[in-house]
């Protein structure tokens, strides 16, 4: 959450500022601001609430220059989104700002502190009262910058990423870092600040990624130091960036969702490259061959995520269960880490994270760390604090996901888990050779099969029309397919504001069937498999309160289709690799309604991409 990006170097900083903040924009958008330092010495802080268009447009006629700035765009957590609390944030002098990622807990205590020694405050954010903190301590011991970034970050309590600038010294900026996520672009003369790389891979694709605890200090023309809080000076390790610019921008699409919804056939492959060879009946997972011996033995597997990541480890469940016989235990990374779970040293504990720098899954991580359990991470993101802070893994290799809503990571993260759900089957002789060819080469079939349910997308479009008054829609799966009726109804709430629940379709008749009425669109995965008279039952008792049932079924299916309102038909597969297929006309359909009723699709109000607070 919030999005951070500075410059310092040759080159006028605003561009750069600006065309980084619009790409960060996914992980907030309560408001944006820059500030730069001008040739004369002069400190210049523009923000405005709102997006980063309205920051444009209200610093068209003023004085952007400089060759060293910082640029935030914001994810409110303390202060209502207004121009006041926007980012860049003024130290008491007024000689320092910075912009901040991250949650400051004990801001009262430090502000109350702060207010009794003579300090003013603008803002009622927990960022204003770290930037006094840290001008406090340097004006009373008279120390450099980098050390009363030091000092103060001593005293706090939370989370940060941040920069800070200093009017008096334009050729030094300072980072620093500690649970959200910061990179150090590094170029032939300057350097390039952000919260993830997408700001920077058009300058420069050497990067450092500092890690928690540490600060950087960033001088015009010199070599990056970094110290972490106990002053111990550290070796930069500088790393090569492999992500292209063009999967970040949106390749003539008019959305990043609708894009990466596309790109499904072609992300869910890479996920599987190198992994899955059907001929030579193998599944090779590099990431998880050191624990292979716990994957043999697990008493327990137990899935930690949020959100979308949620229903893939639900997916996980079944396909885990089915294949390598072990139970598992699927567990909200948020309700997991404030209890006491009980976590055995032979459990296997699976972060699933797209980003992989959700904070309540991170602190999940830790917790099960702690625990003596063996962690290991499905990330998207490479180098991100789950995939780092995990003992192994495996990343998607869905490419940059930027739409909020997401959809190819789950689809990326369901490939990588069933790999791996199979594997295990393997190792534990709980498959038999030919199921676990058969499903190999099912799943060697996947993305040409989205690519089919990909031409469905006029159908989708006119069914979304008639449903894009909709106030409320149920979403029913049974088996394998309840986390797809969960993701479906996720999707559709998040994207066009629709009230939206996902069931499993048997436990419609214990509560939501009496929200049944002529009114009520009912969205059923009815595809073929052991389920599926029984959710042809269901089907029934929605048609007969007068649901609108739209289906999504197995190609050539004749029994929905002759009750149900509309039908999607899926190519077939085996059932338990349905969720890949049956997500995607639900991605569409969600999609579709979101822009007939002008919401912003890759930007869904309250929302940000990287949930880095509690
Ligand atoms: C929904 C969505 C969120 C994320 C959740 C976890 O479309 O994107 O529900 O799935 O915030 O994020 P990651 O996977 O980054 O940990």
């Amino acid at each position: 959450m919030c999005g951070i990006v500075a410059y310092i170097g040759k080159r006028e900083a605003y561009p750069i500022l600006i065309k980084g903040l619009s790409r960060l924009e996914y992980r907030g958008y309560d408001s944006a601001g820059v500030a730069m330092i001008d040739k004369k010495g002069d400190l210049n802080v523009y923000k405005r609430k709102g997006k980063v268009s309205e920051l444009i447009s209200f610093v068209k006629d003023k004085d952007t220059t400089g060759n060293v700035g910082i640029g935030h765009t914001r994810w409110a957590t303390h202060g209502e989104p207004n121009d006041v609390n926007s980012h860049p944030h003024y130290s008491q002098s007024k000689n320092l700002v910075m912009i901040h990622n991250g949650i400051i807990e004990n801001y009262a205590t430090i502000k109350e502190g702060l207010t009794k020694r003579g300090h003013t405050f603008l803002s009622q954010t927990d960022t204003e009262v770290l930037i006094h903190l840290i001008e406090d301590i340097q004006q009373h011991e008279g120390i450099k910058m980098g050390h009363a970034v030091q000092a103060a970050l001593k005293q706090v309590i939370g989370a940060y990423a941040l920069v800070v600038l200093d009017k008096n010294d334009p050729d030094t900026i300072v980072a620093a870092k500690k649970g959200s996520p910061m990179v150090i672009g590094i170029g032939s003369d300057d350097f390039f600040i952000a919260s993830d790389a997408s700001p920077i891979i058009e300058y420069t694709k050497n990067v450092v990624y500092l890690d928690d605890e540490q600060v950087a200090i960033i001088r015009r023309g010199q070599e990056l130091k970094i110290r972490n809080l106990k002053d111990k000076e550290i070796t930069p390790y500088v790393q090569k960036l492999t992500v292209e610019l063009e999967s970040i921008e949106k390749g003539g699409y008019d959305h990043f969702m609708l894009k990466e919804i596309y790109e499904q056939p072609r992300s869910v492959l890479d996920s599987m490259r190198g992994r899955l060879q059907a001929d030579l009946g193998e599944v090779r997972m590099g990431g998880i061959v050191d624990h292979e011996k716990k994957f043999e033995k697990a008493k327990r597997i137990l899935f930690i995520a949020c959100g979308t990541s949620w229903h893939a480890a639900l997916v996980a469940e079944y396909l885990f269960e089915e294949f390598a016989r072990v139970p598992v235990e699927v567990e909200y990374a948020s309700e997991f880490r404030y209890r006491n779970p009980v976590i055995y040293e032979d459990d296997i504990v699976i972060a699933i994270s797209q980003s992989g720098e959700t904070a309540d899954t991170l602190a999940a991580v830790e917790l099960a760390k702690s625990r003596g359990a063996t962690v290991l991470g499905i990330c998207n993101v490479v180098g991100s604090s789950i995939a780092r802070a995990t003992h192994g893994g495996s990343y998607t290799h869905a490419g940059p996901e930027i739409g909020v809503a997401s959809t190819k990571a789950f689809t990326a993260q369901v490939t990588v888990l069933t790999l791996m759900a199979l594997h295990m089957g393997k190792v534990r002789g709980t498959l038999t050779e030919s199921r676990f060819r058969q499903l190999l080469y099912e799943m060697e079939a996947i993305p040409s099969k989205i690519e089919e349910v990909l031409k469905l997308n006029d159908k989708l479009r006119e069914i979304a029309y008639t449903y894009k008054d909709s106030r409320n829609a149920l979403y029913l799966g049974r088996g394998v397919s309840f986390p797809v009726a969960l993701e479906g109804a996720l999707k559709l709430k998040e994207i066009s504001y629709i009230h939206a629940e996902g069931y499993p379709a048997a436990e419609m008749k214990h509560g939501p069937i009496a929200l049944i009425d002529e009114e009520m669109p009912v969205f059923v995965i009815a595809t073929k498999g052991a389920n599926y008279e029984k959710v042809v039952s269901n089907i029934q008792e929605v048609k007969a309160r007068k649901g609108k049932v739209t289906a999504v079924v197995t190609s050539g299916d004749k029994e929905v289709k002759a009750m149900a309102d509309y039908v999607i038909e899926i190519p077939e597969t085996d059932e338990f690799l349905v969720p890949l297929i049956a997500v995607i006309p639900l991605q569409l359909l969600s999609y579709h309604v979101a822009v007939m009723r002008g919401c912003n699709v890759d930007q869904p109000r309250n929302l940000a991409k990287s949930v880095t607070v509690e």
